[in-house]
């Protein structure tokens, strides 16, 4: 069993105005084979949290720790993590033009086993994971995410997830944008990954659509950079009752998407 622990972790972004704290203070512990909710108002700082264990430059530990297995994650480069078995799928995925889905696997792969694939089952892994997500295998010569619609580029996360491998991943708002069947087909996607290898989660989401098909044992609610309650899946049911309201100090409502 691993343990990816956070440790009253701080970390600013560098802003035009100079450094601004960002998260505040976050403690969580996930062990394999757990699936924690984080949820929250947008802006709290859960994208922060994702980057952060995977190492966005962008991002500051000012203080605080993120360890696997007692080892420094904070010490290690972004590829040294993703070696290590932390995955991130992004909440907005980056366009990689000139780089094929296939070479983009198949480097990842390459690189994170320190050892290239062998030819024949690789290809047959890709083909069948591609078509459990209903990928049209066409996908495969297409440049990372370019031109991909924003489904598209979710089941694309899951993909890499499911042939990476990781000991723990990070799925930032891998449902928002999916269809009601991308939602089944993506989470069936996402447990296959997490059986596999009894992978933790960290799971970050607004809606509790997802968390009927990637269930839960904890929900963390962010707000304002750090984790203001914590509880079981009934948790998430009551948050999308009622909102966040009573966890912004002034009473008002949280900041909304704009919709
Ligand atoms: N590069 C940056 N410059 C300035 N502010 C930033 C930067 N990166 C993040 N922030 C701010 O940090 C706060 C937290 O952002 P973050 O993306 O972590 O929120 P989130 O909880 O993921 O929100 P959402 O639910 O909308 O995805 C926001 O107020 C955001 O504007
Ligand atoms: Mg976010």
């Amino acid at each position: 069993m691993a343990t990816l622990q956070i440790t009253d972790l701080h970390v600013s972004v560098d802003t035009e105005d100079g450094p601004k704290e960002i998260l505040k203070g976050v403690s969580l512990t996930i062990n394999s084979g757990e699936t924690h909710a984080i949820m929250g108002p947008n802006g709290s700082g859960k994208s922060t949290l994702a980057y952060s264990v995977a190492g966005h430059p962008k991002y500051t530990v000012t203080s605080g720790s993120i360890t696997l297995d007692g080892e420094d994650v904070l010490a290690m480069s972004v590829d040294e993590r993703a070696r290590a078995g932390l995955f991130l799928a992004m909440q907005y995925p980056v366009e990689v033009p000139g780089v094929t889905v296939s070479n983009f696997l198949r480097t990842a792969k390459t690189a994170i086993d320190g050892e290239a694939p062998k030819v024949r089952h690789w290809v047959k892994d890709v083909r069948s994971t591609m078509t459990d997500l209903r990928m049209d295998s066409s996908f495969a010569e297409r440049n990372v995410n370019e031109g991909f619609s924003g489904g598209e580029k979710k089941r694309h996360e899951i993909l890499q997830m499911e042939l990476l491998q990781p000991k723990f991943a990070v799925l930032d708002e891998t449902d928002s944008g999916l269809d009601v069947d991308a939602l089944r087909v993506v989470s069936e996607g996402v447990n296959r990954a997490k059986d596999k290898t009894d992978a933790g989660i960290v799971l970050i989401t607004h809606y509790t659509r997802i968390l009927r098909y990637i269930q839960p044992q904890h929900v963390h609610v962010f707000v304002d950079g750090h984790i203001a309650e914590e509880g079981g899946p009934e948790l998430a049911d009551r948050l999308e009752s009622e909102g966040y309201d009573r966890f912004t100090q002034t009473g008002e409502p949280a900041a909304t998407t704009g919709a």
